[in-house]
């Protein structure tokens, strides 16, 4: 059962471990080839053995699915792929009941061009109330027939699409920062706010412990519409420059009235899928009256380097400790290419790292040669560092069983909009979606029931990745991540707010929280010698060699 919700000393959320659930690839409950809430249900106690204390849910709702559900046709209900109402309700009292909460996630900067409110914007044409939830313009040039403003969709193309008038006629352009399928909605619009308002308190109801929010930085546009000019469409690391749609400080009202909704339901936490230009930005969405966590990439972009990485750990620590928000880490996500490949990949210790993260995350890397066994080496190191680093840390499902980006799937079956919008020129994220094997043999390597065919097709050596494959190999990622998990929740060491670096050779991080744990994290090649100072080893990624932790390894000592 969960612990009481409050805590006066401490929320549950400000040091868990959070494990993505991206529902059509973890688990298929009808053999359909899709996963499901039948096919989470049914898995629940593999995440309560695993050690996580909340699952966050990718969106489940009603969606033509132009964007993997990213495009919300009605947010009070349960797209049929998935199952239904009564099946959500059932599975949240399940996971509580194995004392696992529940985080949605809230899509509030677009919604699907099919939700009705779209379509009677289109059909009452211009000037009318309906259109005043989206953003529509008239075009420039001649006719209006060119965009309103420069501005790109993240992926790919202009952020305008021109409509049909009711009278047959080409006409006004409305805004789209994402797929043609996904119009912005108009944040200044009282009923735009209403609306969400009512959709958080609506799952608040139905038991969600909280919320994932997409895009969270992007809500709010310049209401001059500047053009971008020579600007590029992502925010750049330390540009001072206002950017016109991204991280317009008009947000931050917007997430003061969903804390305000928040606190009313308990102790129930949002995190905020944010990019911003500078880490102090970052800091600005978890002040205390606002969100109360945000995801910090910059640990993720950091590669496989020391000097990045601790730089990252650094400013993520400084920037949050003046509004008391604890740090969100994160390696993978469902936008981004698998860690296991990226950390195999010589562009892993480049001085500067070579795939930018855009403002949604879209994994825009090139496949360039990958070193899968390296890549497994360090992502055990890498799991092993994060988990070590005060405040929250999110798992996306398969990392847990070393999964690698699958980098060979056949173009007909991608699905990503970004496959299409950037005219191929972008592979997009369908490698890091691939379902999930759970048992060894053949595909569907029990994702689903026997002779069902994965949405997206499974690689033929998965078997040896499963869960049955890796459950009780002392050596196995899986057991890896259960043991670095119950020894997070177990030993006072974790409970420390603070960690304080210790020296270490170059290449090496090494730092302490409280007196009873220390972290060692060798990003070299060749082994180092181990000081024990009386402590012992209590986890190590990989088998040390005498009083040496070898390259690409980490260790917990205490
Ligand atoms: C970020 C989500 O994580 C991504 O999957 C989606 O494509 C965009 N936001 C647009 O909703």
């Amino acid at each position: 059962m969960l612990a009481a919700m409050t805590d006066e000393h401490r929320s549950w959320w400000r040091d868990a471990v959070v494990y993505q659930l991206y529902i059509r690839s973890f688990a298929d409950g009808d053999g359909d080839g899709i996963g499901d809430i039948a096919g989470i249900r049914s898995r629940l106690p593999y995440l309560r053995d695993l050690g996580v204390d909340a699952v966050w849910i990718n969106p489940w709702f009603p969606s033509p699915m132009a964007d993997g559900g990213y495009d919300v046709a009605d947010y009070r209900d349960i797209d049929p792929l998935f199952g239904t109402l009564a099946d959500a309700d059932a599975l949240i009292a399940e996971a509580h009941e194995l004392g696992i909460r529940v985080l949605l996630d809230i899509v509030p900067n677009h919604t699907s061009d099919r939700h009705a409110w779209f379509g009677a914007a289109v059909a009452a044409g211009p000037g009318s109330h309906e259109r005043l939830r989206y953003l529509f313009r008239d075009g420039r040039g001649p006719g209006g027939s060119e965009p309103p403003t420069d501005w790109e969709s993240v992926f790919g193309g202009p952020a305008w699409t021109r409509v049909m008038e009711p009278d047959g006629r080409p006409g006004q352009w409305y805004l789209h920062l994402f797929a043609p399928e996904q119009p912005d909605l108009d944040w200044s619009h009282p009923e735009v706010r209403a609306e969400f308002d009512s959709i958080l308190r609506f799952w608040y109801e139905r038991g969600a412990d909280g919320f994932r929010i997409d895009v969270a930085h992007g809500l709010v546009k310049d209401p001059a519409f500047p053009d971008l000019g020579p600007r590029l469409r992502a925010p750049r690391a330390g540009d001072p420059r206002p950017h016109p749609y991204w991280d317009q400080d008009g947000v931050h009202d917007i997430y003061r009235g969903w804390r305000a909704i928040a606190d009313a339901h308990g102790d129930r936490p949002f995190v905020a899928e944010v990019f911003v230009s500078h880490p102090e930005r970052l800091a600005r969405f978890v002040r205390p009256d606002e969100l109360h966590t945000a995801f910090d990439f910059r640990f993720l972009q950091a590669g496989w380097e020391a000097k990045r990485l601790r730089t990252a750990i650094d400013e993520g620590l400084r920037v949050l400790a003046p509004v008391g928000a604890p740090a969100t880490w994160v390696l993978s996500n469902h936008d981004q290419t698998r860690h296991v490949t990226r950390y195999g990949r010589a562009s892993a210790t480049a001085p500067e790292p070579v795939a930018p993260v855009g403002a949604a995350g879209a994994a825009l890397a090139v496949a360039d040669p990958t070193d899968l066994a390296l890549g497994r080496r360090r992502a055990r190191a890498a799991v092993l560092l994060m988990l070590a680093l005060p405040g929250c840390a999110y798992l996306y499902q398969g990392e847990e069983l070393g999964l690698e980006e699958v980098e060979d799937l056949p173009d007909e079956l991608l699905q990503d909009p970004a496959w299409l919008r950037s005219g191929h020129a972008i592979r997009g994220r369908d490698g890091c979606r691939v379902p999930l094997p759970w048992s060894d043999g053949a595909s569907p390597f029990g994702f689903g029931p026997a002779g069902s065919e994965p949405w997206l097709p499974q690689p033929a050596g998965w078997g040896s990745l499963s869960v049955t494959a890796q459950t009780g190999d002392p050596d196995s990622m899986l057991e890896l991540y259960r043991s670095a998990l119950r020894l997070r929740r177990e030993h006072p060491g974790f409970g420390a707010d603070a960690l304080t670096w210790l020296d270490a050779p170059d290449g090496v991080l090494r730092f302490g929280r409280a007196e009873s744990l220390e972290v060692v994290a060798n990003l070299t090649a060749d082994d180092v010698p181990l000081a024990l100072d009386g402590r012992r080893v209590l986890l190590a990624s990989a088998p040390l060699a005498g009083h040496r932790l070898p390259g690409d390894a980490a260790a917990w000592l205490g």
